[in-house]
């Protein structure tokens, strides 16, 4: 068979993040269809999460899978020093689905590649997190009704944001404006740049942070400065603060524009926000069941045409 592994979003076509949506979508409808009975999803996270963990395995018991893994790895035999290879190959033979988020960049793909179940990148250190990706998508259809030409306006760590960096790699089918707005220390990587310029999508880049630079936004997606990557700690302290996003800022927002977050939040939206009809953070978070439950049955290649005949 195939290895359906989702890796990176940057190997789904347009039509197929449309048809991920649509297949999301089903699972919105109704969450309980035992599709996956009898299935075991693994999920590995050798890093800290609440979300990406628990809607996936959610999702697989919504699904009527069952669930193993670990949340902490230093309970695991890695502690021992047992190779990533070693730990995946054994998990193999446990498991029909990989989910693992690991620290280090490119983990899932070389996962990927000595396993024939398929791995689910759950995020691997400031590369990747491509479910998140699905969920932000499927958020940003079900706001704005369309994907097509859209001001997307990213803030905070751009530097090491992994969600920041599969938002773009997927939008590039879209024909977006993206407005990077970060502090020098944090802005977006180069080679993301060129991958931009590669694709011929949009951007412009900020520092600042107020009501003008963000009155044409149609999706503010608001990051947290991640502390956990940063080796030197009095930078981490210089520019952790450095963007809060206040109510009295959404003055001149579009009506339309909604506000989203991968999460969690540490301080840079304000609490008052979330009072606002422009957040949309926690829904977001709810989409991520409807489309993990997506994923889950893509890469065991369960289709549309199976969900919908599914009673
Ligand atoms: N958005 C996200 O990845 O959240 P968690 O770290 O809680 O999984």
């Amino acid at each position: 068979m195939k290895n359906r592994s989702l890796v990176t979003i940057a190997e789904h076509s347009k039509e197929k993040i449309l048809y991920m949506i649509e297949l999301a979508k089903q699972f919105e409808e109704n969450p309980n269809k035992r599709l996956l009975e009898g299935k075991v999803v693994a999920t590995l996270f050798f890093e800290p999460s609440t979300r990406t963990r628990l809607s996936f395995e959610t999702a697989a018991n919504r699904l009527g899978a069952r669930v193993i893994g670990f949340t902490d790895p230093k309970v695991t035999s890695s502690s021992k020093g047992e190779t990533l290879k070693d730990t995946i190959k054994m998990v193999s033979n446990y498991a029909d689905i990989i989910v693992m988020r690991h620290y280090l960049e490119g983990a899932a793909r070389y996962a990927s590649e000595v396993t024939n179940i398929p791995i689910v990148n759950a995020g691997d250190g400031a590369n990747q997190h491509p479910s998140q990706t699905m969920l932000d998508l499927y958020s940003i259809h079900k706001t704005q009704g369309t994907l097509e030409n859209l001001n997307i306006y990213l803030v905070g760590d751009l530097k090491y944001g992994r969600t920041v960096h599969s938002l773009l790699m997927a939008m590039r089918h879209f024909n977006p404006t993206f407005h990077f707005i970060a502090p020098q220390e944090l802005r977006m990587p180069d080679e993301y740049k060129i991958y931009c310029k590669n694709h011929q999508i949009k951007y412009e880049e900020h520092t600042d942070f107020n009501e003008d630079i963000i009155a044409n936004a149609d999706i503010l997606y608001m990051t947290r400065v991640q502390r956990e990557r940063f080796t030197d700690l009095d930078e981490y302290e210089r520019v952790k603060n450095v963007y809060i996003l206040r109510k009295d800022m959404l003055r001149k927002a579009k009506q339309t524009m909604r506000i989203l977050h991968p999460l969690p939040r540490v301080n840079e939206i304000a609490y008052d926000v979330d009072e606002s009809p422009m957040a949309y953070y926690f829904q977001q978070a709810q989409n991520g069941l409807y489309a993990r439950e997506a994923i889950l049955c893509d890469v065991l290649g369960i289709t549309l045409d199976d969900v919908k005949a599914f009673k």
